[in-house]
């Protein structure tokens, strides 16, 4: 088996012609200082050369969210994922193991995978039909010493594996770690884990369009930093504020990698029989009637309600644009039932509609960081104290990666 791949060291004036002398002073300014009162500066949001910058630091040296296993049920699927450019691709193996590899062929680097399906036995190359095992080992190489000739000497198939990518799995969330580096997933959300104790063991059942995805006019970080605050909740989400008012919100800043909001109301949805999806077993009185909402940075929305939990990666796909993709899951597999799917699609058609009045926003301070009077914002004490804690901790993982600190 292969080494996971080690990205060689960064060099910013290399890697971003973006990172200027301005830029560098901002963002030191940023990592230096937790109250810092400015935010990252445009460039990180328009310039192709910073998002690949992001893509060899803080997409690479921690936990990033790629995919979820319910994209890969079975044995030999496969969900091929690019990361700010980068092909990934994961596939359930025939021992059920969920592996990422590395989305390109070892012989002439032919993206291997072009859209998600399912492989049978071997992953075959459209090019010239090398076949690798779910595993990743090269297992057929047709022609390869001449027409009829699969073997060739000199060549040894051992050598040739898909190059893996370190991976994990956590509420059915998909994680990689890029550069090889990154402290145990468990280890890394670790302060979440401890926060969401009574959810950790809680069995996860999905199904096919419990879920939604938008293409997004925006940079990747964005929908993570609207996730942060309620502050917008008055103007961006009327009916949500109705019953979770901007009053019932606290904030969520850390610890680690972590922040969010919580809400001291839950509503799950009823249908007209009064019923509701199950709830968790077992869950202690204080989560019957709250919610909370914390991204797991750099690129990940978790929900958790006493009725379902939800997921939502946002993928980089380019400097302004991101796929956003969300899973549902309740906790039962009574709560997949017949009877229960208007409730289902109720509770997606609602997280759906308040994504999808968060797009104006996403959209709008892309749009807004196109402007030269744009110089990194405001971020004030109280309402953008989350806010502020991800910009810190992208700020500091980026100088953190650039000088070896
Ligand atoms: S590039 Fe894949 S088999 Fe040749
Ligand atoms: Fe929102």
């Amino acid at each position: 088996m292969n080494a996971p791949v080690s990205p060689a060291p960064i060099s910013a004036s290399a890697a971003a012609p973006g990172w200027t002398p301005e830029i560098a002073a901002a963002v030191g300014g940023l990592a230096a200082d937790p109250q810092h009162p400015t935010g990252l500066p445009a460039p990180f949001y328009t310039d192709e050369s910073m998002l690949l910058l992001e893509r060899q630091t803080v997409l690479a040296s921690g936990w990033t969210a790629l995919a979820f296993g319910a994209d890969v049920p079975k044995s030999g699927d496969l969900f091929p994922v690019d990361l700010a450019g980068l092909p990934l691709l994961l596939v359930r193996g025939r021992d059920r193991e969920l592996r990422v590899f590395h989305n390109v062929c070892r012989h002439r680097g032919m993206k291997l995978v072009a859209e998600p399906g399912h492989a049978g036995r071997v992953i075959k190359c459209p090019y010239h039909a090398w076949c690798y095992r779910l595993d990743g080992a090269l297992s057929a190489t047709p022609n390869v010493g001449g027409p009829g000739v699969h073997e060739c000497a000199g060549f040894d198939p051992g050598d040739f594996g898909l190059m893996p990518v370190r991976s994990g799995v956590w509420h059915d969330t998909v994680f990689v770690n890029l550069d090889g580096t990154a402290p145990p997933l468990d280890e890394a959300l670790a302060p979440l884990k401890a926060r969401w104790a009574a959810f950790e063991d809680a069995p996860l059942f999905t199904e096919v369009g419990f879920g939604f995805g938008f293409e997004l006019a925006t940079n990747w970080k964005l929908p993570i930093e609207n996730y942060l605050e309620s502050y917008h909740l008055p103007t961006i989400h009327p009916g949500l504020n109705r019953f979770s008012r901007l009053e019932d919100h606290y904030n969520i800043a850390g610890p680690g990698g972590i922040a969010g909001q919580g809400s001291t109301v839950c509503r799950p949805p009823m249908d007209e029989q009064g019923r509701r999806l199950p709830t968790l077993a077992g869950l202690p009185e204080e989560w019957l009637e709250k919610a909370e909402y914390i991204a797991v940075f750099p690129n990940v929305m978790f929900g958790v309600h006493r009725d379902h939990l939800y997921s939502v990666i946002a993928t980089p796909v380019a400097p302004g644009r991101t796929t956003e993709r969300a899973r549902i899951y309740c906790y039962s597999p009574d709560g997949l039932a017949d009877e229960l799917r208007p409730l289902r699609e109720t509770t997606t058609e609602v997280w759906r509609g308040i994504f999808a009045e968060d797009v104006i926003a996403v959209e709008g301070m892309q749009a807004g960081r196109h402007s030269a009077a744009f110089d990194g914002g405001a971020l004030t004490p109280v309402m953008d104290a989350a806010t502020r804690h991800y910009h810190v901790w992208l700020a500091r993982g980026l100088t953190g990666a650039l000088t070896g600190r």
